[in-house]
């Protein structure tokens, strides 16, 4: 089964098994990971979900929409920033992402 690890901006880490097909933020609320809200539910009106992944070569790359809204996260954009409700869970995989300090 597929596994992402979330740390939080104090360094503590949790890894939780993750579904195929389900987001990264989905997977967070349904574990109920602090940290990651996903107010709008993935609809990509929120950026509630930004984090810092720490692998990228195996994500698709970010759309034009996401892009936009990671501008108007409440923690500062890096250059390894993506909102989690765009991060598909494949098979075998093992993400691992930061979660902001707040994301109010
Ligand atoms: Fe709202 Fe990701 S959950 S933009």
């Amino acid at each position: 089964m597929p596994q992402v690890t979330y740390t939080d901006h104090t360094g503590r880490s949790r890894t939780v098994t993750a579904n195929v097909g389900d987001s990264v933020m989905e997977t967070a609320v349904r574990n109920g990971v602090p940290g990651i809200v996903g107010e709008c539910g993935g609809s990509l009106s929120c950026a509630t979900c930004h984090v810092y992944v720490e692998e990228t070569a195996a994500l698709a790359p970010m759309e034009n929409m996401e892009d936009e809204m990671l501008w108007g996260t409440a923690q500062e954009r890096r250059d390894n920033s993506r909102l989690s409700c765009q991060l598909r869970v494949t098979e075998g995989c093992e993400l691992h992402v930061t979660t902001p300090a707040t994301q109010g």
